[in-house]
């Protein structure tokens, strides 16, 4: 294969101020097509991007011959299902977060791949934060060794705050209407939790899925209590993921800049990561490395890669994994989990 040739849905926020300038920019991928549901957005990002062939849904853009691997960046009301058909036409497929909102929506994508023979990478950017690959590999590394004692815990801590930093570029708008869905919950779910459910997973599905990545704890996860406000926002949820305690601490603050920080806890010492805005180009986490012992220490190490975006990197391995058909990072396989914990978690919190 020569360049990738990307067809990609959806030419809303995320489109134009990341995954477009982000796909459009490396050197082994060619944005081919665009299909968006209102059409005239379609053809000002189209023509901004320089992007040839335009579409106005997704199944249309699937029909394509001429397209190698498709991008989604869709409302969660939408790209499920974008994804879903993507990769039941066999196509490999890049899609923004969350997978789904319903453990039973995430596992037919799963086999609409199985069936089509595509293959889902679900877009968690911390995974490929230069920052945090570092501290994994430090985390990792301590585990092996056994220098700082055993890893017994973990704290994600995400209470939001500025995601943009002032970063979201000049995004096109349109007056067409926005094109309207059902909102897909779980069957279980009283009808007044449904739209907290909805934003306590959209956003904190990223700690959950990087704490079980720091911890490689695959599907090996419980959830022991949850602990929420009445918004189903605010609040501690514990887990046990790969044998360690977790502590999701969720919230929201008005704060300046994104406030979020994951910390994994050794008997003799701690790594910390702190997250940038999400937006905020060529920033990465900032790692940082406490050492017990009889001359403490804190360490500050910063990344061979450290100015760079994690959504770029994130672009860039989708690509990668498509020419060299290496497993992806944050695979649909492994996303599945990251939904079943949210089920798991409001039906102990609603103790249903
Ligand atoms: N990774 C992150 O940190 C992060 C941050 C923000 C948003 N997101 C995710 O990004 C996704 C997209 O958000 P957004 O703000 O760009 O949304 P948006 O509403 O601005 O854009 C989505 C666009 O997709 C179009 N669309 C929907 N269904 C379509 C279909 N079947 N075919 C063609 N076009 C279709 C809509 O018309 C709309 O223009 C959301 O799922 C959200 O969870 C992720």
């Amino acid at each position: 294969m020569q360049k990738v040739r990307l067809g990609y849905v959806g030419a809303g926020f995320m489109a134009q101020a990341v995954h477009l300038p982000n796909f459009t920019a490396l050197p082994d991928c060619e944005v081919v097509a665009l299909a968006e549901m209102r059409p005239q957005l379609a053809q000002r990002v189209a023509e901004r991007f320089g992007i040839p062939r335009v579409y106005t849904t997704h199944s249309e853009l699937l029909l394509d011959p001429d397209i190698d691997a498709v991008a989604v960046s869709a409302h969660f009301v939408h790209q499920a299902q974008v994804a879903e058909d993507a990769l039941r036409a066999g196509k490999p497929v890049y899609m923004e977060k969350p997978m789904a909102l319903t453990v039973e929506r995430a596992e037919r994508m799963l086999q609409a791949a199985c069936e089509g023979g595509g293959r889902l990478m679900v877009a968690y950017m911390k995974r490929y934060d230069a920052g945090i690959e570092l501290a994994k590999q430090i985390i990792d590394d301590y585990r092996q060794s056994g220098e700082l004692g055993r890893l017994f815990y973990l704290r994600a801590r995400c209470f939001g705050g500025n995601w943009t930093a002032g970063n979201s570029g000049t995004v096109i708008g349109t007056d067409e209407p926005y094109p309207s869905a059902p909102l897909e919950v779980p069957e279980w779910l009283p009808e007044r939790y449904h739209q907290s459910y909805t934003n306590y997973l959209q956003v904190f599905t990223h700690n959950v899925n990087l704490a079980r990545w720091l911890l490689g704890a695959g599907d090996d996860w419980q959830v022991m209590s949850a602990d929420l406000d009445d918004d189903g926002f605010t609040g501690v949820a514990v887990l046990k993921m790969g044998g360690v305690r977790v502590a999701l601490e969720t919230g929201s603050l008005a704060a300046h800049k994104w406030d979020e920080d994951t910390q994994v806890y050794f008997q003799r010492g701690w790594v910390k990561v702190t997250s940038p805005s999400l937006l905020l180009r060529n920033a990465c986490a900032e790692v940082e490395v406490y050492r017990a012992g009889d001359t403490p220490e804190y360490l500050r190490p910063f990344p061979k890669d450290g100015w760079s975006w994690s959504f770029q990197r994130e672009a860039q391995h989708f690509i990668h994994c498509v020419r060299t058909g290496e497993p992806f990072r944050s695979s649909g396989e492994d996303t599945v989990q990251d939904v079943r914990i949210f089920e798991a978690i409001y039906r102990k919190w609603l103790g249903i």
